[in-house]
């Protein structure tokens, strides 16, 4: 499975070692995000990651800047994306099991790495559930039609 990572300027060490995590998993990661400290544009990265995700370039996407809030913003600017800022393992499994959530994005300035791993690791096992849960994300997208 193929994971799109991208981050701005507050979070190059984060993603650097989540990246590695997401391998040491066995994933497949393709960076989108800066590798500069230099202040950027959160905007951007949550662009690009969101349409590389909605075109199935990767099958996944994760997002990280200071609070994973403007990354994850921008984010959902984009047809067809679903991107859940999670600070703590169970939100992020449920984004995944009710919310079909194909964005995960976190805060590097308000969670620690292994904490950020945790995460991960629960997003990725959990898989979407269907049933009822269906129903309401097709509501959700439908609001992209209206
Ligand atoms: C950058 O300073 C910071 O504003 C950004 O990483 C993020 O937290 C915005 O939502």
């Amino acid at each position: 499975m193929k994971i799109g990572i991208g981050n701005d300027h507050a979070a190059v060490a984060m993603k650097k070692e989540i990246a590695g995590y997401l391998e040491e998993l066995g994933y497949e990661v393709v960076n989108y995000g800066t590798d500069s400290d230099e202040s950027c544009s959160y905007a951007v990265y949550g662009e690009k990651v969101a349409r590389a995700v909605a075109a199935k370039d990767v099958d996944l996407g994760i997002l990280i800047c200071g609070t994973g809030l403007g990354i994850s913003l921008a984010a959902n600017k984009v047809r067809g994306i679903r991107a859940a800022v999670c600070s703590e393992p169970c939100t992020a499994r449920l984004s995944r099991q009710h919310n079909d959530a194909n964005i995960l994005a976190f805060g590097a300035r308000i969670i620690g790495i292994e904490t950020a791993k945790e995460i991960v690791k629960a997003w990725l096992d959990a898989e979407f559930e269907g049933g009822r849960h269906q129903t309401r994300v097709d509501m959700i997208m439908a609001i992209e039609e209206r």
